[in-house]
């Protein structure tokens, strides 16, 4: 059931948070995973503040049944004694149909709310999860006197939350963005993987045989392009969070050791129109951050456009490339973003204004 217009925005709850209007664009270029239950991890966190963009305590999958509870108590902890000062705090509960998702919202709003920026549901199959998360968290955040309303971020990861992604969108102002969680999507499919993320070499394309002598060689030596697996998903995802003002994510890429193919699926969902990725270990932080950030070389292009096409108007040709009122709107695109980054990157401003001093 979807709410009137008039009541869209009104809190679920007396005394609940009234939901923002606009989803905020915070950098979020690599949500990085921790077990907070992991002792040694856990130790970690303190000192990754500011170096990354979010870190998300997981409470859901990688975490062994026996140890859920320990985890939850650990993030509890971790988020009470730290400040995390620009780095935004995100968790991943336990799916709506485990035992443990109840808890883990009940625990996670009423101690450590109002250090809680985003919080990650897994295995949303449509508007009626994210109904259910959004009355809920009305009631615990009143309960829990915050003032500032949690964000809800959906995993697209069963076929049903494909179908229905649309209205998962727009289920709730507190909607704040979409993962691609391939792992799960891949099982749930019936698709014929076993990875988490990335490309597989058997889903290619083949070369047209050559004709030679009036005859078709089938078996000459053919190029094979290999094609990407997530195309599809990544794209529907990122056409429904644009419609709502949200923001689309890649989710896990599984071999920590492939940077350079975790490199190429991330630049991709870059290329598609995601604002970032999820990082299973510090290299992939790394990663994330750099293709995430637009290139010193598109930030220059783009001012150039912007500043050659004064009211946005009209056609003009640069470097024998007409630019016109479309191409402009892409370029403020990259620059709204590079922006954005630049206000808590102070590496990436330094390189987009010496820029600007050599282009000017
Ligand atoms: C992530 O949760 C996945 O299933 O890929
Ligand atoms: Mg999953």
């Amino acid at each position: 059931m979807t709410r009137p217009a008039k009541d869209f925005f009104a809190p679920l709850a007396v005394g609940a948070p009234s939901p923002l209007r606009d989803i905020p664009a915070r950098p979020s270029r690599a949500i990085h995973f921790f077990d907070p239950g992991n002792e040694k991890m856990a130790a970690k966190v303190p000192g990754m503040v500011g170096t990354v963009d979010v870190l998300l305590g997981n409470l859901e999958d990688a975490v062994k049944q026996e140890f859920k509870e320990k985890s939850r108590q650990g993030l509890v902890d971790i988020a009470k004694s730290t400040d995390f000062g620009p780095t935004q705090l995100w968790t991943r509960v336990n799916s709506l149909d485990s035992p443990w998702g109840l808890d883990d919202l009940i625990t996670l709003v009423t101690e450590i709310g109002d250090k809680l920026d985003v919080i990650m549901v897994p295995k949303v199959q449509g508007a009626a999860d994210i109904h259910y998360v959004d009355r809920l968290l009305a009631q615990l955040e009143a309960k829990a006197g915050l003032t500032r309303p949690i964000l809800v971020h959906a995993i697209l990861e069963t076929a049903r939350g494909v179908a229905n992604i649309e209205e998962i969108c727009g289920a709730s102002p507190r909607m704040q963005g979409l993962s691609l969680g391939p792992a799960d999507l891949a099982a749930d499919r019936r698709m014929k993987t076993t990875r988490v993320g990335g490309g597989h070499p058997g889903y290619l394309v083949r070369q047209d045989p050559p004709r030679v002598d009036g005859e078709t060689k089938y078996d000459a030596e053919r190029t094979i392009y290999q094609q990407d697996l997530w195309h599809y998903t990544i794209a529907r995802m990122v056409d429904a969070c644009a419609m709502h003002g949200i923001y689309p994510y890649y989710g896990p890429f599984g071999d920590i050791l492939d940077v350079q193919a975790c490199e190429d699926q991330f630049r991709n969902a870059f290329l598609l129109g995601c604002v970032g990725a999820w990082s299973l270990h510090p290299a992939q932080i790394k990663i994330a951050h750099r293709v995430f950030s637009p290139s010193v070389e598109d930030v220059a292009h783009a001012r150039r456009v912007i500043a050659a096409m004064g009211d946005g108007t009209g056609a003009v040709m640069i470097d024998g490339k007409m630019e016109d009122d479309a191409s402009v709107k892409q370029c403020q695109v990259m620059v709204r973003l590079a922006e954005e980054l630049a206000a808590i990157d102070p590496e990436l401003k330094q390189q987009y204004d010496a820029i600007e001093l050599t282009e000017a």
